[in-house]
């Protein structure tokens, strides 16, 4: 039985510490700078809490461990995670920049040791079943994707001031805004359908008082040729989307062959529905809908670390995965900083 260290009991560690337990894992450890909140979470389980994460890798029991801290500082615990020699899952993003995923991807593979940057939405069934049609689909000519997620007080006339005094709560958290929170995971999709993107152009828009974006545009072409449009936005609108509760995340693939047609749901409450993809074969003309029931992604995440871990497989998504993202978060900044110019990605393990 594997036995799990969990570092950081904020608002995605329920989501880890359960699905561990669904997976048959032993949760052995616990730490948060916040005790009661460690304490919290090591009573559920019979596990030990602590303040210190040293506490955790310091710990002999402990083989594998979840990083859920905030992201600016996932690059020092990964690398003392991988230095304690042990197995990682780090939520995403990687780190807070590019530079830092590299060093930590690098030191993951040259450790040998199981390593995977926590990007859930790929463990939608839908989204397994768009990677297995995929493979049959030819060429992508075209990709649209897009996360809208309800955000109605940033629309609102005043600001409130958590948001307003800099660093903001979402920057101290996330590192960044709406490009980073859920952009991310759209970024992760789209490399992993589609390959690593050769060059990007990128817009981004934010209100005035506000330390971070709330809507960032984005061009990536594609290593055949097709284009990704995207887009990620904090709107005010609270009944849109597949869901009608405002959250408006999707993905139009179009390739040679047909279309697909994804629909996410709200990240925090996989209960309510199930996610949905649509094919249409350009060649018969006939539409298939896949629908699937109401599943908690975190938990086949958890199923398939615990499995991949036991197995001596490496984890997927790879830290290299989790770099790709951080390195086009970062040339899409600074695209926009240049008013959307051009840039080319050139991705650190292939040029170095
Ligand atoms: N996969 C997803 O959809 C998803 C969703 C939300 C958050 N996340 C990611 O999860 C990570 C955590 O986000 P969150 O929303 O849980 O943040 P959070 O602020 O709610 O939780 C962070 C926790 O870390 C603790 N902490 C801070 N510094 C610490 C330290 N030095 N040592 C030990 N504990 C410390 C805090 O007390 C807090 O409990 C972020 O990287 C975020 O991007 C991913």
């Amino acid at each position: 039985m594997t036995r799990v260290g969990i570092i950081g009991c904020g608002n995605i560690s329920r989501f880890h510490h359960e699905g561990y337990a669904n997976a048959g894992a032993q949760i052995v450890h616990v730490a948060d700078v916040r005790i009661e909140a460690a304490e919290k979470v090591a009573a559920r389980y019979g596990a030990q809490a602590s303040t210190d994460y040293r506490a955790v890798l310091d710990d002999p029991r402990v083989q594998l461990v979840s990083i859920l801290l905030p992201s600016s500082l996932h690059s020092e615990v990964c690398m003392a995670a991988i230095q304690a020699e042990k197995g990682v899952v780090c939520e995403k993003t990687l780190t807070d920049n590019a530079a830092a995923s590299a060093r930590v991807a690098q030191a993951a593979v040259q450790s040998g040791r199981f390593f995977t940057t926590g990007y859930m939405k790929r463990s939608f069934p839908a989204a397994q079943q768009a990677k297995v049609l995929l493979a049959d689909m030819g060429e992508i000519i075209s990709l649209y994707a897009r996360t809208w997620q309800p955000f109605g007080v940033l629309w609102d006339e005043t600001l409130p001031v958590e948001y307003t005094t800099h660093p903001s709560a979402v920057v101290r958290s996330y590192g960044g805004g709406v490009l980073v929170c859920g952009g991310s995971h759209i970024l992760d999709l789209i490399h992993w359908y589609a390959g690593r993107p050769t060059q990007v152009s990128g817009q981004m828009q934010s209100r005035e008082g506000l330390d971070f974006d709330i809507q960032t545009n984005a061009m990536l072409w594609l290593p055949n040729g097709g284009i990704a449009h995207f887009e990620a936005l904090w709107h005010p609108h609270e009944f849109a989307g597949y869901e009608r509760n405002g959250w408006d995340e999707r993905f139009e693939i179009n390739t040679s062959r047909g279309r697909l047609d994804f629909y996410t749901v709200k990240w925090d409450l996989p209960e309510n529905n199930g996610a949905l993809l649509v094919h249409q074969d350009a060649r018969t003309g006939r539409v298939t809908e896949y629908r699937y029931p109401a599943v908690n992604p975190f938990h086949i995440e958890m199923a398939e670390v615990v499995r991949r871990f036991e197995a001596g497989e490496p984890g997927t998504p790879s830290a290299w995965d989790g770099y790709v993202v951080d390195e086009l978060i970062a040339t899409i900044t600074t695209s926009a900083q240049l008013n959307g110019q051009t840039l080319p990605l050139r991705y650190k393990d292939q040029v170095e």
